[in-house]
């Protein structure tokens, strides 16, 4: 008889810890599909687990998804949805400032429950003008706060007086008056001002606008029940959004290392722009390069982190555990992993350079550690089994390809010999160079006149379907790969993760193999 064998050593010997697995790799750079996890007992099912993560203090996704600063995948649109369905979007720089901030604006002031500043209207305007206004600025409402010139509530316009046949009439001679506009004290809100509104409507049925007021009648708010409607659904779903203490969406903005023309850095231009994001509410700046490893992206962050002692900051792109320590010491909270594991990058191929993903990610997490950062895995990110196995050692996932031909993205849908497509193009691809990302690789925007290595592709993406379902694949995907690990949050899967080597015909049988493929699933391409 054979000896009696004990299960656990058996398992921990194959099935490694990951300290132990990348050691004993340790003469090999391993990627996603290089490597398996295994699975473990479990009494976890997959709609159980949480996938919330804190990617710094003030910046916590409920879904470890974070959506590349590239001008093909991330603008208000997308930052959005991202937010919406509880991950994040990181609004690209290869626009002027001013844009940038705009799209910062639209994620921050989408529906976030109680309208801080409503546009309001004066007593003496007359109500062609409001219709004008409606017209110009495309309102989809057409109720108005009156307020008096130290913004002291009057009344309030409601939507049926605003019509062409009393044009003529003023504002005064058409308005409900302030005694019979439901309001309430700005300090009655506390803690939860989303459920007080939300009670408010209940308790007043064909009440569909809450004013909020301070002590001296000064109007502070407007809430609707439509956007009160929306959020208390929003509540129950499934992918809660990912908020702010301030009840609105998170969003972050990747800020570019500008330099003057003598290659200095312009410390009054980032600083001023960084300050303006801030003022606009932006949760994180990522200070996005090829080479965060570098003197002037160390300068940059210390530079942010010295004016904004607060701000989570993200910066990259490294793959070393000194790179790491690097940018933690300079004062970033959450440091980007990856250099040409992307799907349009061919840094590896033209500078001869970067380490796949995966062994990256390991030696990374350990510095990380010990420095107290968290770590992103940006690109590579073909498969929801990916964002698994990144998770085993990084606290969320960067996305570019995966999410470029959603609908959410910019850009228009081309259509090529029948077949959908959106455009998809690296950052460091010469259309993109020239639209202004140039800094990232290195060169300055007047290079991209000369003959430059571009170190990404512009490419297709065929169109998908919508984030929403795109999303949810993935999730999905990453929930079931929890339960079958037996874990419940992410901190517990990156101690429990176990990881065995694969080989190319181990690779193969993973994927649907010897059958003639009617319909292809998620097993393959998630969306
Ligand atoms: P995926 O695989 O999700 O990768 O499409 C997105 C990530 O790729 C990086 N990126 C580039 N890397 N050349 C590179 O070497 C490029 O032109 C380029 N553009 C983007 C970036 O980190 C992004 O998040």
């Amino acid at each position: 008889m054979a000896n009696p064998v004990d299960a656990a050593e058996l398992d921990g010997a194959f099935y490694q810890a990951a300290d132990t697995f990348f050691h004993t790799h340790r003469g090999e750079a391993l990627t996603y599909d290089d490597v398996t996890l295994a699975t473990l007992y479990s009494d976890v099912l997959p709609r159980e687990t949480q996938l919330d993560t804190r990617l710094a203090e003030g910046l916590e996704l409920h879904v470890p998804i974070v959506s590349a600063d590239m001008d093909t995948v991330t603008e208000s649109r997308m930052a959005i949805a991202m937010a919406l369905h509880g991950g994040l979007g990181l609004i690209h720089y290869n626009m002027t400032e001013k844009d940038q901030l705009s799209e910062v604006s639209r994620v921050k002031n989408h529906v976030h429950g109680l309208i801080q500043d409503p546009i309001r209207v004066s007593p003496d305007q007359e109500i062609g003008e409001i219709l004008a206004l409606i017209e110009k600025k495309k309102f989809s409402f057409a109720t108005f706060p009156v307020v008096d010139a130290d913004n002291r509530l009057l009344g309030l316009l409601p939507g049926h007086v605003v019509k062409p046949r009393y044009a003529k009439r003023r504002v005064r001679e058409a308005l409900t008056p302030r005694n019979e506009v439901r309001t309430i004290q700005e300090k009655e809100l506390a803690p939860d001002p989303i459920g007080r509104a939300d009670r408010f409507f209940t308790e007043h049925p064909g009440i569909h606008k809450l004013l909020v007021v301070d002590e001296r009648d000064g109007l502070k708010g407007l809430f609707t029940m439509s956007d009160i409607e929306r959020i208390t659904q929003e509540r129950s779903a499934q992918l809660k959004p990912a908020r702010d203490s301030q009840f609105r969406l998170v969003c972050g903005a990747a800020i570019a290392p500008m330099r003057r023309p003598d290659k200095s850095l312009d410390r009054d231009r980032i600083l001023g722009h960084v300050g303006a994001l801030v003022e606009r509410g932006v949760d994180v700046v990522a200070v996005s390069t090829a080479h965060g490893h570098s003197r002037g992206v160390g300068e940059v962050v210390q530079l942010i982190r010295s004016a904004f002692p607060t701000l989570p900051i993200i910066a990259g792109n490294v793959t070393s555990a000194a790179g790491v320590e690097f940018l933690a010491d300079a004062g970033a909270n959450v440091i980007k992993v990856g250099q040409g594991p992307g799907s349009i990058c061919t840094t590896r191929i033209v500078a001869g350079v970067g380490i796949p993903q995966f062994t990256a990610l390991y030696v990374a997490s350990r510095a990380a550690q010990k420095r107290g950062v968290t770590i992103l895995a940006d690109g590579g990110i073909t498969k929801s089994g990916d964002i698994v196995k990144a998770l085993t050692l990084a606290h969320g996932v960067i996305c570019g390809g995966l999410l470029a031909g959603c609908p959410e993205a910019p850009g228009q849908i081309i259509e090529i010999n029948g077949k959908l497509y959106k455009q998809y193009r690296g950052m460091g691809s010469l259309a993109a160079m020239k639209a202004g990302s140039a800094t990232r690789y290195g060169h300055s925007s007047s290079d991209t006149s000369r003959k430059i290595a571009a170190e990404g592709i512009e490419a297709l993406k065929e169109a998908s379907a919508g984030l929403d379902q795109v999303l949810s694949q993935l999730v999905g995907g990453l929930q079931s790969g929890l339960g079958y690990l037996g874990a419940q949050t992410l901190p517990l899967l990156r101690e429990k993760a176990r990881f065995t080597r694969v080989t190319v015909a181990g690779m193969r049988e993973a994927a649907p193999h010897d059958v003639v493929e009617v319909k292809t699933t998620a097993s393959r391409d998630p969306v």
